[in-house]
């Protein structure tokens, strides 16, 4: 059966997977159960895991190159599971129908190509890539192969940005001029000091396997279980966390990018060997285009922030402020007086002609009413334990079963990698940058 099904779907990619399914198996459903693997079970390819499984996948295989993890695996996922230390012998199974990808960032660009290449279709974490000139080839490969290619940037999935897209759309706010956004944090974890296992050793991790593409060095577990802290695997706080701060604002907006890319800051606090900063900050500009006004964008993140943890957007409209955390208000505060103190002073000839001109000139700024307007806040929360990764696979899931598209594919992926992979340029070139947002590549 399974091999017939695999068969299948390597030879017509067109048709509905579920459809074909169905066909095989008139009496039931647990067939249309997408088979997946997971490459890399670490802390987030095993969340993702369990968000696709209450999607209604079913987990068939893992790779890892640390033994510990692919031990944890079978112990959550029971002893039948196939495990590896080596990705190409899962995307070698016929029953695999669709892979996670959870790796270092290093190896997102190459697990996806091959994975694409050998019929399955992906699910790969955010970032999409580690370098931009990794990009093009992942939209390439996802073109070329016709496979469903997800990015796992959840947020394009939760009710509480649909909720926010609406809202703006609607003008609860009026015009929007600039979105504020931040992602603050103030301990080890938050700063990724990850746990690394007292069983780390040449024996039980595939060293040479880790480093892939980076530069060879001597077995040193915390560049592994740390990999964030160096530039060789990872992409900074720009890559971990601007990037989501990009995906759910594109989404929210209907932006594609910004044109011009400048980021700041320093590492100021966790010296401890990483070579990426802790603390940054990025200032975009964002042209006009027939989804939304011109408008400004401001990111941080601050990993030693007094305050402790916090994630956010503020966006700034012409009558009010969209706030988005893990629920959405809007709020909206009485407005000030037409032009009055000073202009008390001139004649009741003067006064009439200047507020008639200035009505004309502010059409939108009806003083009465704005200025009679209560404080309002209109809020709009998620149901209580509402997990939007559960969707995020789902909408995935859903994509793989009728070939319909998803919705962070590889273009829309790269066009929230590019303007935070372009922020660790500036930063460490010190210099602003002009960014395409069409083409996604830099142009100065
Ligand atoms: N969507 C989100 O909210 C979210 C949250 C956290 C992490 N992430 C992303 O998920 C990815 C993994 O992050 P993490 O925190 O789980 O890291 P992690 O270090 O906990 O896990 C990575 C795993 O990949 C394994 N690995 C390394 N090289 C491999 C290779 N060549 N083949 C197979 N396995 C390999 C490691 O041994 C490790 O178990 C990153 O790209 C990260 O940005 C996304």
């Amino acid at each position: 059966m399974r091999t017939t099904r695999r068969h299948l779907l390597m030879g017509a990619a067109a048709l509905p997977l579920s459809r074909m399914l169905r066909a095989q198996s008139p009496n039931g459903t647990a067939n249309d159960r997408v088979q997946i693997a997971l490459i890399g079970a670490g802390g987030q390819g095993m969340s993702d895991v369990r968000a696709s499984l209450q999607s209604g996948s079913k987990l068939v295989a893992v790779a890892d190159i640390y033994q510990g993890r692919l031990d944890r695996s079978k112990e959550l996922w029971g002893k039948d599971l196939f495990t590896t230390r080596d990705y190409r012998e899962v995307l070698a199974r016929r029953d695999v129908d669709a892979v996670i990808i959870a790796t270092p960032d290093h190896w997102h660009q190459k697990i996806s190509i091959d994975a694409m290449q050998a019929g399955k279709d992906v699910y790969c974490e955010k970032p999409m890539v580690q370098l931009l000139s990794d990009g093009h080839d992942v939209i390439d490969a996802s073109k070329k192969t016709n496979r469903i290619f997800q990015v796992g940037s959840q947020r394009v999935s939760s009710v509480v940005y649909q909720k926010a897209k609406e809202l703006l759309a609607a003008g609860a706010i009026g015009e929007f001029n600039m979105v504020e956004a931040w992602w603050d944090r103030n301990d080890a974890i938050g700063a990724w000091q990850y746990s690394i296992p007292t069983d780390a050793s040449p024996a039980t991790i595939d060293w040479d396997r880790f480093l892939g593409r980076a530069p060879k060095v001597p077995f040193e577990p915390v560049r592994l279980f740390r990999w964030r802290n160096y530039r060789d695997y990872g992409t900074g706080v720009a890559g971990d966390l601007f990037v989501h701060l990009f995906s759910g604002m594109h989404y929210v907006t209907g932006a594609i990018g910004p044109t011009r890319v400048y980021s700041t800051g320093g590492l100021r606090f966790w010296k401890d060997g990483r070579d990426v900063p802790d603390v940054l900050l990025g200032l975009y500009d964002y042209p006009k285009t027939d989804k939304h006004p011109a408008f400004n964008l401001a990111l941080r993140v601050n990993f030693e922030d007094g305050a402790g943890e916090s994630s956010g957007f503020r966006f700034v409209g012409s009558d009010g402020i969209m706030w988005i955390g893990s629920d959405v208000t809007v709020s909206k505060q009485p407005r000030n007086p037409e032009p009055g103190y000073t202009i008390g002073t001139f004649t009741q000839k003067e006064q009439d002609e200047y507020l008639r001109q200035y009505r004309e000139k502010y059409p939108s700024r009806r003083a009465n009413a704005d200025n009679m307007r209560p404080q309002s806040d209109t809020h709009f929360a998620p149901p209580r334990g509402y997990n939007d990764s559960v969707d995020h696979h789902r909408n995935f899931l859903e994509s793989v079963r009728s070939r319909k598209p998803v919705v962070e594919d590889a273009t829309f992926g790269f066009r929230a990698a590019g303007p935070a992979l372009a922020s660790n340029v500036s930063y460490f070139e010190r210099k602003m940058l002009e960014w395409d947002p069409e083409t996604m590549k830099i142009t100065s």
